[in-house]
């Protein structure tokens, strides 16, 4: 069992060298609002957010990373939270279904995208998945967020097309709408993640601290900062500048905190991971 940071020193990290895909927020707007974060009389600054977004494109590609890229299409102001357009795992692309009218035409552009870059394995589903919002893969299973936007159903759909267990966890609070604002994988290659238990009903609660008992645990005003809407490598781990409360637990456990500043995005309930999809090879 892996021991916490606590009472040994910290292990030994290694980061590996990952895929992405990100939007660019050319279109950024927040036009309706369909989270508690969204409010359409705040004003965006576009220029502001395009530099945001492209400080957390340059960092990754600093690390190593694949960064490939979609475009943004007029009209679909939250295409930016690529994260959401699918999920892949081994190759396989497990397309998404939206929970609003407003988003629904991603799910194609993404569907699009993957088909036009060798990808064979494809699934469009039928029922509704918002991608990696709602799925996050560590190495057992894959864990499925449902309450404010995924269907249980798509969790069905989901273990049937990757042939991995999934794990349906509630979510309970609007602000929490997607498990990726709740939690994050923090080594893929072992169980290791962090989230905040307070998004989660007390079933799920308990279902977490049973397959993960030694997660790091989050507190709400870290969560609020969207402290676990974060990315890692197995190494660094990006996450938002303001999600202060992290830094020192996260680098007690052997990792590199690499705070973004996303705060144009975050007007659309969005932060670090939204704006990442991981292609898994
Ligand atoms: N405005 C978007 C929505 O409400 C934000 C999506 C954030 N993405 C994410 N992966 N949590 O759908």
């Amino acid at each position: 069992m892996r021991a916490t940071a606590r009472e040994e020193p910290s292990l030994p990290r290694d980061a590996s060298a990952r895929s992405y895909l990100m939007c660019p927020p050319a279109h950024f707007r927040v036009t309706y609002s369909i989270n508690p974060w969204m409010d359409p009389a705040k004003p965006v600054d576009l220029p502001l957010a395009m530099a945001e977004w492209g400080v957390l494109r340059d960092r990754y590609l600093s690390l190593g990373h694949t960064v490939s890229f979609l475009d943004p299409r007029p009209g679909l102001p939250d295409m930016v939270y690529a994260a959401n357009g699918a999920t892949v795992v081994g190759g396989r692309v497990l397309g998404a279904r939206f929970a609003h009218p407003q988003r629904e035409a991603e799910a194609q552009a993404h569907l699009d995208w993957f088909r036009a870059h060798g990808y064979t394995d494809v699934l469009d589903p039928v029922h509704i998945n918002e991608g990696e919002g709602d799925f996050a893969v560590t190495a057992s299973f894959l864990l499925a967020g449902r309450g404010f936007r995924s269907s249980p159903l798509a969790q069905d759909e989901a273990q049937e097309f990757f042939g991995r267990p999934v794990i349906g966890l509630n979510l309970v609070d609007p602000r929490f709408y997607h498990l990726d604002t709740a939690l994050c994988v923090l080594d893929d290659a072992a169980d290791e993640i962090m989230y905040y238990p307070g998004a989660f009903s007390p079933g799920s609660r308990t279902v977490l601290a049973r397959l993960f008992p030694d997660a790091l645990l989050a507190g709400e005003a870290d969560a609020s900062a969207f402290g676990l809407n974060a990315v890692s490598d197995g190494l660094h781990v990006l996450l938002p500048q303001a999600a202060a409360g992290l830094y020192r637990p996260l680098r007690e456990r052997g990792f590199e905190p690499v705070g973004i500043d996303l705060g144009e995005l975050l007007k659309g309930g969005g932060s670090v991971k939204c704006c990442t999809q991981e292609l898994r090879a």
